[in-house]
C-alpha cells in the first residue's frame, strides 16, 4: 500500500533529507510574492540536487520541469520526485471567468467542468498541483481577493469548493491529467479588517465556525490533497503558527489526511507579526502547529534540523509532515513516472484546445447577471439600426483577462468590440477618456487617470447619433486580485462622468460592468435602462457577452456577494444577525445609518432573466422530522425559454446562539420554457437546520423555523415549520 512504501521510504532518510521535503523553493522567473531575502539560483540547484527541496512553484513547461525533476530524481540520494505547483486559478492558458464570476452561475456541473479544463492544460505543462481553490468567505467588496472565491455564503462557497476539487483532482488523481486542489487560506484570511490586505482578522467562534469552515470542510469531505495556511493573525495568532486550526481542527477533527503548505513566505512573516523572535523560532513554530511545508520562508531548510537535533520540535513531527507530502506524490503517480505530466506532444496539442474554448466560452454565458433591463431593452434585436460601443474596456483584450493568470498569454481575450462585430457591422465605436496605463500587470499597481477628459466628447457625439450605445465600464482586471485593496468601491477616473455625459443625449443605454468585486453603482442602477454584470469573463469575454446581449443567451446568474449602496455599509452581506433594534421607529432609536439605506442596492442572490418568473404554492411537510420537504411551484410567466436558481433560505427564530436573519440551505437551477411549470422539492435535514454552537459542537435545536423559497436573498415566498 502506498502507507507501507511512505514508511519505508521514510525509514531511509536523515533529518536533512526529511527537512527538504518540507521546503518549496520559487522557481527562476515568475516570482508571487516579496523577492525572498535569502536564497538565490545557485543554492537553489545545489539544494535540488542534495534532496533538500521537496517541490517548486512557478516552474512551468514540459521542458524546465523535466530539468528539474531530472536533476533531483538523478543527482539527489533517494532520487524523490519534486511536487510542482502553481497558481492556476481560473485556467493555465485558455482562461475560464474569475472564481467570483463563476459562481455566480450557481452551476456546479459547469464550475467543476471548468476546473476539469483547468487541470487538463496545467498538468500539460508539467504541473500537478494547483494552489486553488481559495475557497475564504469575505463580506467586504474592498478586499481584492473576493475575485478569487465564491463569494459571502458558506452554503454556496462549500458547494463550489467541492466542485472545484472534483474539477481539478478528477475521480483518479494518477492520470496525467488531473491535478491535486488546495483549500486556501486556512482560515479567515477574508475577514482582513477594513478589507486591507494581509491585515488583522479578529471574529468569534460562530464566525469562524459557520461561516469560514463550511467550504474548507466540503473541501475536505471532496477529498482535497492540500492545504495553505494564510498571511493573517487570527484572533491574535497567525493562522500559519495556529495548532488548533491545523492540527486540532484540520488534520483532527476533519481528518484531513493531506498536507498543508504555509503561504508564501507566511512562516517568516511570524517575525514581523510579533509571535516569532527570528527565522529559527518560526520554523519551530510552524512545524509544531502543522504547517507541513514551507513556502519561501526559508525557515524550515535553514533551521529545522538544528530545531530538532536541539529538541524543540521532536522527529515524530518532521515524519508527519513528510508521510503526508510523500503520500500525494505517490497518489500523483509521480514515483512510478516523475516525468508523466512532461509529454511535450500533449503539452503543444492541449494548450488553447478548442473544446477549452467552447468549455469556457459556455462558462462565461453562465456567469453573467443581469442587473437591471428597463423597457426590455435587452436582448438587441439583431437588426438593430445602429449601434454604439463606448468606453476602453470594450476594445481590450488584456484586462477582461482577469487577475490571477499568470499561466496565460497577455491580450488573448475576445474583445467586446469583437465579440459584437460577429452579430453587426452596423456599429462605431469610440473610447472615450483614458481609464488605465495599458502596462498595467500582476506586479505593479493600476493607474487611474483622473484629469484628462479628452474624448468625452467624441463619445457624446457619437452617442447622439446613434440608437443604442453599449457602455462597457469597470475596473481593470488588476484592480483586484491580491494586494488590491480599494477604499473606493465606484467606477475608477472619469468613466462615470463620461456615462452621465452620455446619458444627457441618449437614454438608450445598455451598461455592461466590467469588474472583480460588488461596486457601488447607485447613479448607474438609478439611470440606466439595462444592466449587465460581465465580472472579468476570461478569453471568450467578447464573444459571451455579445451572445448575451443579442438574446442567444438567456442570461441567469445571481450575484453571489451583495452589491452595497455605499461604502460605509461595508461589510455588509445577507446572512447577517438581527439586531435587538432592528425595525423602524418613529424616533432615531433603531439600527440604522442617517444618510443611507439599510439595505444594500442589489442583494445576494439576486439576478434576471429575459423573461420572468412566478412563485407559487409553497408547501412545508414536517411529518418527517429528519427530512423536512419544503416544495413550491416555479412558472416561466415570461415570453422565452429562461433558467432559475430556486433558492431556499432558513432562519432559526431563536436559538442559544443568535442565527443570521436568513441561511441559503438549497438552491436548485432549472430551466423551463415560456408557461411550462415546475415543482421544486428541497430537503431539509439535520445537516441544514444545525449549527455550531461556542463550546464547538454541531446542534440541532428544536423550534420555530422560518423558510423562504424564493429568486433571491430579498424576495421570496415565505412560511415556517416546527423542528420538535
Ligand atoms: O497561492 C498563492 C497565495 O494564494 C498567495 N501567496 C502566494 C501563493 C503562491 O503563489
Amino acid at each position: 500500500t502506498i502507507d507501507q512504501k511512505v514508511d519505508s521510504l521514510l525509514k531511509l532518510m536523515t533529518l536533512e533529507e526529511k527537512v527538504g521535503q518540507m521546503n518549496q523553493y520559487n522557481g527562476f522567473w515568475d516570482i508571487t510574492g516579496p523577492a525572498p531575502k535569502e536564497g538565490n539560483a545557485a543554492e537553489k540547484y545545489e539544494h535540488l540536487k542534495k534532496g533538500w527541496v521537496g517541490s517548486m512553484l512557478n516552474v512551468t513547461g514540459t521542458e524546465e520541469v523535466r530539468k528539474l525533476q531530472k536533476m533531483v530524481v538523478e543527482e539527489s540520494r533517494l532520487g524523490i520526485p519534486l511536487i510542482f505547483g502553481f497558481d492556476v486559478i481560473h485556467g493555465y492558458k485558455t482562461l475560464a471567468p474569475i472564481p467570483l464570476a463563476e459562481a455566480a452561475s450557481w452551476d456546479m456541473e459547469a464550475i467543476e467542468k471548468s476546473a476539469r479544463i483547468a487541470a487538463d492544460e496545467a498538468s500539460a505543462v508539467g504541473l500537478n498541483w494547483t494552489f486553488a481553490p481559495m475557497v475564504d468567505i469575505s463580506h467586504d467588496a474592498r478586499w481584492g481577493r473576493v475575485m478569487e472565491g465564491g463569494g459571502e455564503d458558506p452554503y454556496l462557497g462549500a458547494q463550489i469548493a467541492k466542485a472545484r476539487v472534483n474539477g481539478f483532482q478528477g475521480t483518479d488523481l494518477s492520470q496525467n491529467n488531473t491535478i491535486a486542489a488546495c483549500a486556501k487560506h486556512f482560515a479567515a484570511y477574508g475577514f482582513a479588517e477594513a478589507g486591507k490586505e494581509y491585515n488583522t482578522v479578529d471574529i468569534g467562534t460562530s464566525t469562524l465556525y459557520n461561516m469560514v469552515f463550511p467550504p474548507f470542510k466540503a473541501a475536505v469531505e471532496a477529498d482535497v490533497k492540500t492545504v495553505m495556511n494564510g498571511f493573517n493573525l487570527l484572533n491574535g495568532v497567525p493562522v500559519t503558527g495556529d495548532k488548533n486550526l491545523q492540527r486540532n481542527i484540520l488534520k483532527g477533527t476533519w481528518g484531513f489526511d493531506g498536507f498543508i503548505i504555509s503561504d508564501w513566505s507566511s512562516i517568516g512573516e511570524m517575525v514581523p507579526h510579533g509571535y516569532a523572535a527570528d527565522l529559527k523560532h518560526a520554523a519551530e513554530l510552524g512545524a509544531l502547529a502543522g504547517s507541513d511545508m514551507d513556502m519561501e520562508s526559508y525557515a524550515y531548510v535553514t533551521h529545522l534540523a538544528d530545531n530538532v537535533r536541539e529538541g524543540k520540535v521532536d522527529e515524530s513531527i518532521l515524519d508527519e509532515a513528510v508521510g503526508r507530502i510523500l503520500r500525494v506524490k505517490f497518489e500523483l503517480g509521480l514515483f512510478d513516472d516523475p516525468y508523466r505530466y512532461c509529454n511535450p506532444e500533449r503539452e503543444k496539442s492541449r494548450l488553447y484546445h478548442e473544446d477549452h474554448q467552447s468549455g469556457v466560452l459556455e462558462m462565461a454565458q453562465k456567469s453573467m447577471v443581469l442587473l437591471k433591463n428597463e423597457g426590455g431593452l435587452l436582448p438587441l434585436k439583431k437588426n438593430q439600426p445602429k449601434i454604439a460601443v463606448i468606453g476602453e474596456l470594450a476594445n481590450d483584450n488584456n484586462s477582461p483577462l482577469g487577475s490571477w493568470r499568470l499561466g496565460s498569454d497577455d491580450n488573448t481575450a475576445v474583445t467586446v468590440l469583437d465579440g459584437l462585430k460577429k452579430y453587426t457591422q452596423n456599429l462605431t465605436y469610440a473610447k472615450g477618456p483614458k481609464v488605465f496605463n495599458e502596462d498595467a500587470n500582476f506586479l505593479n499597481e493600476v493607474q487611474v487617470n483622473e484629469t484628462d477628459r479628452s474624448g468625452i466628447s467624441e463619445a457624446v457625439e457619437l452617442a447622439q447619433s446613434s440608437d443604442v450605445v453599449i457602455m462597457v465600464l469597470g475596473e481593470h482586471g488588476f484592480q483586484s486580485g491580491e494586494a488590491r485593496s480599494r477604499t473606493k468601491l465606484g467606477l475608477p477616473g472619469l468613466q462615470l462622468d463620461l456615462l452621465k455625459a452620455v446619458h444627457k443625449v441618449n437614454k438608450n443605454i445598455v451598461l455592461v460592468l466590467m469588474n472583480g468585486r460588488p461596486l457601488t453603482i447607485n447613479w448607474e442602477a438609478e439611470n440606466v435602462p439595462a444592466i449587465l454584470e460581465a465580472w472579468q469573463l476570461g478569453s471568450q469575454t467578447g464573444n459571451a457577452i455579445a451572445k448575451v446581449l443579442f438574446g442567444d443567451y438567456n442570461p441567469s446568474g445571481k450575484l453571489p456577494m451583495t452589491f452595497p449602496r455605499s461604502v460605509g455599509q461595508v461589510p455588509i452581506y445577507y446572512n447577517h444577525y438581527s439586531t435587538g433594534r432592528a425595525n423602524e421607529v418613529p424616533i432615531v432609536f433603531w439600527t440604522h445609518y442617517s444618510d443611507e439605506k439599510n439595505e444594500p442596492l442589489f442583494p445576494f442572490g439576486y439576478g434576471l432573466s429575459y423573461t420572468t418568473f412566478g412563485y407559487s404554492d409553497l408547501a412545508i411537510d414536517s411529518s418527517n422530522q429528519s427530512k423536512i420537504k419544503v416544495s413550491a411551484t416555479i412558472t416561466n410567466t415570461g415570453k422565452v425559454a429562461g433558467e432559475e436558481v430556486v433558492q431556499l433560505y432558513i432562519h432559526d427564530k431563536v436559538a442559544s446562539v443568535t442565527r443570521p436573519v436568513k441561511e441559503l440551505k438549497g438552491f436548485q437551477k432549472i430551466g423551463l420554457a415560456p408557461n411550462e411549470s415546475k415543482r421544486v422539492e428541497f430537503v431539509l435535514t439535520n445537516k441544514e437546520l444545525g449549527f455550531y454552537n461556542h463550546q464547538y459542537e454541531f446542534v440541532v435545536e428544536p423550534g420555530e423555523f422560518g423558510v423562504m423559497v424564493g429568486t433571491s436573498s430579498g424576495e421570496g415566498l415565505i412560511d415556517s415549520f416546527v423542528k420538535k
